[in-house]
């Protein structure tokens, strides 16, 4: 765990394993940015060409290390690249921060001058910290590396209230956004539906939070066919997990629902070798919902929350649903399945129907949902779908001030009538064809919200990483989704906090 404190001290002189600073690029020139341009000066004439030298030019996440000594109180002194000094944004500031502290893991502490002039930007360095010091070690014999202990966060603002609100609020995301990553990291073999619902049940819940979870047989007299149709091929049984927060005076509800497929075989639509490699990710989007809620919770923020994260794994076995198949879903649809493979829409129907039953102001579901965003938007972007022109634009926004990437798709008109085009049921699972697959499935789950306002986020892409770690994001489970959802929380607050102010 990395403890982060913030001084306002001079990063040059302070007793550290490591200082870390931010270097910029204007009119082909290297500018140390404050308060890390002391550690610069402290090194006079030589720095930047010794930077340039090391083949540093500033760019946006580049990195060198040079020895403090004789210079500056740290034996090491790591440069993080913030290209244009005048176009730093919070995100640039919380990726430098995650790939600085990254940079010095192996120090015991560190200190960490990135520019921080106001809350906002110390809340972006904070989460940068905090998310970029993230490991998975729990399968690791010996971990290989321990995250830095202390670190020591140069602020000119250390002192104020809003210095420390900005910590707290970081701490608060960032152990949900990290919490995700465990879920999402855990083995499918261990991370099974059951065991998804202990870990909420474990967690140390904030008040005025609520946890219940439906087995399999409370899931039947619930008449949540799609869950159970998809779990039933598993040895390990589907599950609800439901977890309200319920402020003293609520300003607004909202409704959260996660895709929880703690694993993702495909079914009888067996997947392909590479594509089952990465499939105990399919619980991501149930991971996020929860976890945003628990943050939401914890700070406090006055907005009604009822979350359902709806848990099954999806295996082929002698008893697992078979293309052809007619599901009923709670609501009394009934779904003809073509490909078993497109399992997450039938768990999220039905717990879609029964977020929609609490008429909530509006509802929001989570889910790595289809191969075809990822093809459309690529791996770090989210596809955002919805009923609702308003919403489709507003949460793309929030996603940018919370430093996630996401972007509005349509449901095109024609996805309705290929959506009810089946001969046998009320409606078809799966797509005639190739194209358009994410819209066809937001089509679908569209079905099951009647009037209310919904938004459908598929993080299918940015969920995992299967490549190397960059800025704040480590190699596995991103947790994408939970800063977003606790900034949508926090605006809704806004929102009302100005219409009645
Ligand atoms: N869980 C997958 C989607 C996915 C793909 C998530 C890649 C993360 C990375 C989902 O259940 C799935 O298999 N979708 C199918 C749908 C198709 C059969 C209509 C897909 O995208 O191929
Ligand atoms: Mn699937
Ligand atoms: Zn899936």
């Amino acid at each position: 765990m990395t403890t982060l404190t913030l001084r306002a001290a001079n990063p040059a002189s302070t007793r550290a394993d490591a200082v870390v600073i931010a270097v910029g690029r204007a009119d082909q020139r290297l500018v140390a940015m404050a308060p890390g341009d002391s550690v610069a000066k402290a090194f006079g004439r030589s720095f930047h060409p010794v930077l340039s030298k090391l083949g540093f030019s500033g760019k946006l996440g580049e990195l060198a290390s040079l020895s403090g000594a004789g210079a500056v109180q740290a034996p090491l002194v790591v440069v993080v690249g913030v290209g244009d000094p005048q176009q730093v944004s919070a995100e640039t500031l919380r990726s430098a921060a995650g790939a600085g502290i990254r940079a010095v893991h192996d120090a015991a502490t560190a200190v960490l001058a990135l520019p921080a002039g106001d809350d906002e930007e110390l809340r972006a360095v904070c989460e940068g910290v905090l998310l970029g010091g993230y490991a998975f070690t729990a399968y690791k014999s010996a971990a290989d590396q321990d995250p830095v202990g202390a670190v020591m966060v140069v602020t000119d603002i250390a002192r104020e209230k809003a210095a420390k609100a900005a910590l707290a609020n970081a701490e608060q995301v960032c152990a949900a956004v990290n919490r995700a990553r465990d879920w999402v990291n855990t083995p499918a073999r261990d991370l099974t539906p059951q065991r998804f619902a202990d870990e909420v049940t474990a967690l140390d819940t904030p008040s005025r939070v609520k946890v219940s979870v439906w087995d399999e047989n409370r899931l039947l007299d619930e008449r949540c066919g799609g869950i159970l149709g998809v779990g039933q091929g598993s040895v390990n049984p589907p599950r609800l997990v439901k977890v309200t927060y319920t402020p003293r005076r609520p300003v607004a509800s909202l409704a959260l629902v996660g895709k929880g497929i703690t694993y993702d075989s495909g079914g009888l639509t067996l997947k392909t070798t590479a594509g089952l490699m990465t499939m105990k990710c399919d619980m991501a989007g149930a991971a996020a919902v929860v976890n945003a809620t628990y943050a939401i919770a914890a700070l406090g923020l006055p907005v009604q929350i009822s979350c359902y994260a709806a848990l099954a794994e999806n295996m082929p076995s002698g008893s697992a649903t078979r293309p052809g198949d007619v599901l009923r879903i709670r609501n009394g649809t009934t779904v003809e399945v073509h490909n078993t493979d497109a399992e997450g829409r039938l768990v999220l129907a039905d717990a879609l129907v029964l977020a929609r039953e609490e008429q909530p102001d509006m509802i929001v579901d989570v889910a790595t949902l289809t191969g075809a965003c990822v093809v459309g938007l690529g791996t770090r972007t989210s596809g955002v779908l919805s009923n609702d022109d308003g919403l489709r634009d507003a949460i793309p926004a929030t996603a940018r001030l919370a430093g996630e990437s996401m972007w509005p798709l349509p449901i095109a008109e024609e996805m309705k009538a290929k959506v009810r085009s089946s001969a046998v049921a009320d409606i078809r699972q799966h797509n005639p064809e190739p194209y358009g697959g994410a819209l066809f499935a937001a089509a679908f789950l569209r079905e099951f919200v009647d009037e209310a306002r919904w938004a459908h986020l598929d993080i299918a892409g940015p969920a995992f990483n299967d490549g190397e770690p960059y800025g704040y994001t480590p190699k596995g489970g991103t947790g994408a989704g939970v800063r977003t959802l606790v900034r949508f929380a926090q605006s809704l607050a806004e929102q009302a906090d100005g219409a009645s102010g």
